[in-house]
C-alpha cells in the first residue's frame, strides 16, 4: 500500500536501500554494541569488559576443554573472524562448525565443551537444530544474537546480545561487525585480567574504543568503491584472498558479492593459493587481496608477487601509506584503509567490500534488500 511505502521511506531516512543505510550506520551500531560494557578504568583500575549475560558462567567456560563456534552464513564468518583472538586470549582450542554440517555428521560434542551459537536473527533453523543437538550432548550453550527473545536467546544457558539494532536488509552488514566486536569482548571476558596478558588486553580494549571513528573513516571510500564497481560490473567472477585475521574477511566479502550482486565470488585462504586456486589466475579474472598490516603481511606481499607474475588483475586492500609496499611497480588497484589493532582489523576491512557489493548490485540492477531466492528469519510476534 501507499502507506506502507511511505513508512518504509521514513525508515530508510536519506538512504535508498536498507543495506546502504545499515552499512553507513556501523559507527553508531558498534557504539551501541559496546555501550556500558567496556570499562576504561581510573588511575589504578585496570581496563576491563563487563558482559552481564555471561559473568556467572565465565568460570565454567574457562574450564572447558574446547570452545565450538556454530553458525551459518555471515554469522559463521563473524565467528571465524573472532577465532584467533579467542584462541590467543583464552588458550582454549576453538573449533568451527557450520550448523548444518555438525548436524549432518552428528559430530562429537561433549559435556566439557562450550558451544557458542552465533545468529543475527536467533531463529535460523539449521542453527537451532545444532543447538538442540549440542544441548542434548550436555555442552554449555552460549547464544550470541541480535534478537532479544529469539529461540536461540531463549534456549541457550547464557549469552550476549549484540544490540546492533534491527537489521532489515537480507544481506547482513552491521550485525556482522557487531558480532565480531561482541566476540572480541567475550574473548577479553574469558581471559580475565592476569599480569601476563595485560598489555595485549589493553591494546584490544583501546582498539575497541577506536573502532567507531575508524569505521567512519573507512566509509569515506564509498565513491571509490562505486568507481570500482563500475569497472567490475560485467565480470563473471571475483576471487578474494585473505589469511589469518582476514581469512573471514575474504569469505564474507565474497558472500556479500554473491548473495546481493549475484556474481560468482569465492573467498580463499591465501595460504592455499598454490594448492589449486593459482590455476585460475590469468589477465582477466579480477582478484582482491587483503594485505593490511599484521604478522602475515610479508606472506601476503609474496602472494601479491606470485599473482602478479601470472598477470593477475589485482585489487589490494592495504593499510594507509602502504600502497608502494604492496603494489609492485604501481600496477595494482589500491584501496587504503585505516589501521586498528590486528584482531579488530576485520571490522574495518569488510566495509569496502560491503560497499563494493552494494554498488555492484545497484549498478547491475538487482534487488539489494531482498536478493533472489534468499530470506531472512524474523521473530514472529
Ligand atoms: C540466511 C541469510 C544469511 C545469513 C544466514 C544466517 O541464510 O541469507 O545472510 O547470514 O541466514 O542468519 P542468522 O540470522 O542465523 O545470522
Amino acid at each position: 500500500s501507499i502507506l506502507e511505502m511511505e513508512v518504509e521511506q521514513i525508515n530508510k531516512g536519506s538512504y535508498e536501500h536498507y543495506m546502504q543505510k545499515e552499512i553507513h550506520e556501523q559507527p553508531e551500531s558498534l557504539k551501541t554494541t559496546m555501550r556500558g560494557r567496556l570499562i576504561r578504568g581510573g588511575s589504578c583500575k585496570a581496563k576491563s569488559v563487563l558482559l552481564g549475560g555471561l559473568k556467572d558462567h565465565l568460570k565454567t567456560i574457562r574450564r572447558s576443554r574446547r570452545i565450538v563456534f556454530i553458525g551459518c552464513g555471515t554469522s559463521y564468518n563473524a565467528a571465524l573472524a573472532a577465532r584467533p583472538i579467542l584462541e590467543e586470549l583464552s588458550g582454549i582450542p576453538v573449533t568451527m562448525e557450520i550448523a548444518s554440517d555438525l548436524v549432518d555428521r552428528q559430530g562429537p560434542i561433549y559435556r566439557e565443551d562450550t558451544a557458542v551459537f552465533v545468529s543475527q536473527s536467533g531463529e535460523t533453523a539449521d542453527t537451532l537444530q545444532a543447538l538442540q543437538y549440542a544441548s542434548e550432548n550436555g555442552a554449555l550453550c552460549v547464544g550470541i544474537t541480535n534478537t532479544v527473545g529469539s529461540a536461540i536467546a531463549r534456549n541457550t544457558h547464557c549469552g550476549v546480545h549484540i544490540n546492533a539494532g534491527a537489521e532489515i536488509g537480507v544481506a547482513s552488514t552491521k550485525a556482522y561487525t557487531s558480532q565480531i566486536v561482541v566476540m572480541a569482548m567475550v574473548s577479553l571476558a574469558i581471559a580475565g585480567d592476569t599480569i601476563s596478558n595485560q598489555e595485549r588486553r589493553d591494546a584490544v580494549i583501546d582498539g575497541l574504543y577506536d573502532l567507531p571513528n575508524k569505521v567512519r573513516d573507512v566509509l569515506e571510500l564509498d565513491q571509490e568503491m562505486k568507481e570500482l564497481a563500475k569497472l567490475l560490473i560485467a565480470e563473471q567472477s571475483l576471487l578474494v584472498f585473505g589469511r589469518g585475521y582476514n581469512y573471514a574477511t575474504a569469505l564474507e566479502g565474497a558472500l556479500k558479492v554473491k548473495e546481493v550482486a549475484l556474481m560468482h565470488s569465492e573467498g580463499m585462504l591465501a595460504g592455499e593459493m598454490k594448492h589449486g586456486p593459482l590455476a585460475l589466475v590469468d589477465e582477466n579474472l579480477p582478484i582482491v587481496v587483503i594485505a593490511t598490516r599484521d604478522a602475515c603481511f610479508s606472506k601476503q606481499q609474496s602472494v601479491i608477487q606470485q599473482l602478479h607474475a601470472r598477470k593477475g588483475r589485482l585489487i589490494v586492500i592495504c593499510s594507509k601509506g602502504d600502497a608502494a609496499s604492496v603494489s609492485p611497480g604501481g600496477l595494482c588497484r589500491i584501496i587504503e584503509v585505516p589501521q586498528v589493532v590486528d584482531c579488530l582489523q576485520p571490522v574495518i576491512n569488510i566495509v569496502p567490500l560491503q560497499l563494493l557489493a552494494y554498488h555492484l548490485t545497484v549498478l547491475r540492477g538487482y534487488n539489494v534488500d531482498q536478493p533472489r531466492n534468499l530470506a531472512k528469519r524474523e521473530l514472529l510476534n
